[in-house]
């Protein structure tokens, strides 16, 4: 068998440059990838309206862009925070007509005239949501990075509990569920603290609410 590297390869080109060898290999391989490979389409752009804080927005995004992104990178409510972009640890949370959502797992072409509460519309510096007053009264958050998605959260987890939703620990689907330890903990699952500060976020959220301190 004959080898790439022996003398008969190297005798049959000898005959052309290099360079001359290295273009034809070139256009070979660029004529395959050319023919195999679909053509990319090009960025799709739409006009997309989104009522944040009682404020309507029009945008044009790209078709690709996420809810998170549109928040932070078109309209900078930076509040909302970018934790894993995989719907995995909650810092993204916002509510949309009502309920809270993981804003980096929709697109912002989806919600087109949602109505969108971050936590710039929960409360402000000077004018704290009473549940924010209760995070800082109970140490309820160390780096800070999960808060935003942990008070939007809360406040929608609450709404929940009045509506009567039940959730995977509630012990009868068809009553109130109480507001127990057990109920928070389950609903407020899908919101991760790296920081740990989950005690002081479950006492916060009780005493918000009124609860008893577990
Ligand atoms: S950034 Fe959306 S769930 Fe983590
Ligand atoms: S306070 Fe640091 S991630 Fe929750």
């Amino acid at each position: 068998m004959s080898n790439p590297h022996n003398g008969n390869l190297h005798q049959e080109n000898d005959q052309q440059p290099l360079s001359a060898l290295t273009r034809q290999a070139e256009s070979v391989s660029h004529a395959t990838a050319d023919a195999s490979l679909p053509a990319t389409p090009a960025p799709q752009r739409m006009p997309v309206t989104l009522n944040v804080n009682g404020k309507a927005h029009t945008l044009q995004v790209d078709t690709r862009t996420t809810l998170l992104d549109a928040l932070r990178e078109h309209l900078h409510f930076t509040g909302t925070k970018k934790g894993c972009d995989h719907g995995q640890c909650g810092a993204c949370t916002v509510i949309v007509n009502g309920r809270r959502i993981n804003a980096c797992l929709t697109l912002a072409v989806m919600q087109d005239n949602a109505e969108v509460t971050t936590i710039e519309g929960l409360g402000t510096p000077d004018n704290l949501h009473p549940l924010q007053a209760a995070f800082i009264r109970h140490d309820g958050y160390q780096c800070g990075y999960c808060t935003p998605g942990q008070i939007c959260s809360s406040v929608a987890v609450l709404q929940e509990i009045a509506q009567g939703i039940p959730s995977h620990v509630s012990e009868d689907l068809l009553a109130q569920p109480a507001l127990q330890p057990d109920e928070i903990r389950e609903r407020m699952s899908g919101n991760i603290c790296r920081c740990g500060a989950y005690a002081n976020i479950l006492a916060a959220i009780e005493d918000y609410a009124g609860g008893q301190p577990s």
